[in-house]
């Protein structure tokens, strides 16, 4: 029980990564608010917890939701210990060379802006309360490009720096701010980011997942839960001398390609071996 006595908020609780965390948080003690748009997602999460978890409806992209979420949660719990500003999706996915100003604020006001409103309107009420944290989600996005679309990844890694500067900012208040990044997680966020019509969703899942298992070294799809576990790691008095900083929690993904080192795994050294065997045969006869 971490986090018993904790009060803990929670950004796009509703689904995926952050559905997982709320449920780690409060498994382990924590008064958790759960944040989110999808209000039966969040109904739901809150109905089967005895309590232990309450749903505000709060639409990341406006920040007088945001300001209402963190006093709310404060009222009723006398304080905020832990804010995982999580809420996100995969915002505009046109090229540099077509995207519009429009599209380009969108996804940063939800990817962006979002997190700095979080940090700005939970501060205030986690100053001075013991082994306070604020976890970001950035991705694998905001560490190279080729992983998700410009707006996206331009966000993402808005989100690492701001994670630094809080994180200095927020210091002499005792509050630590840190960041994670998640590799390829299956959840909803590729299907509802992507133009699938709902007959197909589930059939899309699927091919996703064995994307997912084959992006990687470690030869599994990454999990919610993967990232619940390190974000209570970054939440809990375990990393008490972390802040500022961020970690990579990808299967591997940013060192390199499963068929690097998988014979097994179809890929570019595959490819040459066939090649190589198909020259030899062709010598050779
Ligand atoms: N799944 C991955 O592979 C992956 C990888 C890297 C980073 N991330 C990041 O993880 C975070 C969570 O995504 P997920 O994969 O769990 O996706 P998900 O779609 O399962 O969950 C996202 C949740 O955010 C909510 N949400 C969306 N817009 C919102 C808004 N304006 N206000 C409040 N809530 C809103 C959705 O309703 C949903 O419940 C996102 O920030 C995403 O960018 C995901």
């Amino acid at each position: 029980m971490r986090f018993a006595g904790k009060v803990a908020v929670v950004t796009g609780a509703a689904s995926g990564i952050g559905k997982a965390t709320v449920l780690k948080l409060a498994g382990e003690g924590a008064h958790v608010f759960a944040a989110d748009i999808d209000e039966a997602g969040g109904e739901a999460l809150a109905a089967a917890s005895n309590g232990q978890i309450d749903f505000v409806r709060c639409d990341v992209t406006r920040p007088a939701d945001i300001e209402a979420l963190m006093n709310a949660a404060a009222a009723k719990a006398g304080g905020i210990d832990i804010v995982f500003n999580n809420a996100g999706a995969g915002g505009d996915r046109a090229p540099i060379d077509e995207i519009t100003p429009e599209g380009w604020d969108r996804t940063m006001d939800l990817l962006l802006k979002s997190v700095a409103m979080g940090i700005r309107y939970a501060s205030p009420h986690m100053k001075g309360r013991k082994g306070a944290s604020i976890v970001n989600t950035a991705s694998v996005a905001a560490l190279g490009a080729g992983y998700s679309p410009t707006a996206y990844a331009v966000a993402k890694a808005g989100v690492l720096h701001l994670t630094k500067v809080a994180a200095t900012d927020l210091a002499r208040y005792g509050i630590r701010v840190n960041a994670i990044c998640p590799g390829f997680i299956n959840t909803n966020i590729f299907t509802s980011s992507l133009d699938v019509p709902e007959e197909s969703k589930d059939a899309a899942k699927a091919v996703i997942a064995g994307m997912s298992a084959a992006a990687q070294p470690v030869a599994r799809g990454g999990q919610p839960e993967d990232i619940a576990n390190a974000v209570a790691y970054l939440a809990g008095e375990d990393s008490s001398f972390m802040t500022g900083t961020h970690l990579l929690v990808d299967g591997g993904l940013t060192i390199g390609q499963r068929h690097a080192w998988d014979p097994e795994a179809p890929g570019l050294f595959d490819a040459l071996t066939q090649m190589e065997d198909a020259a030899k045969a062709g010598a050779g006869a």
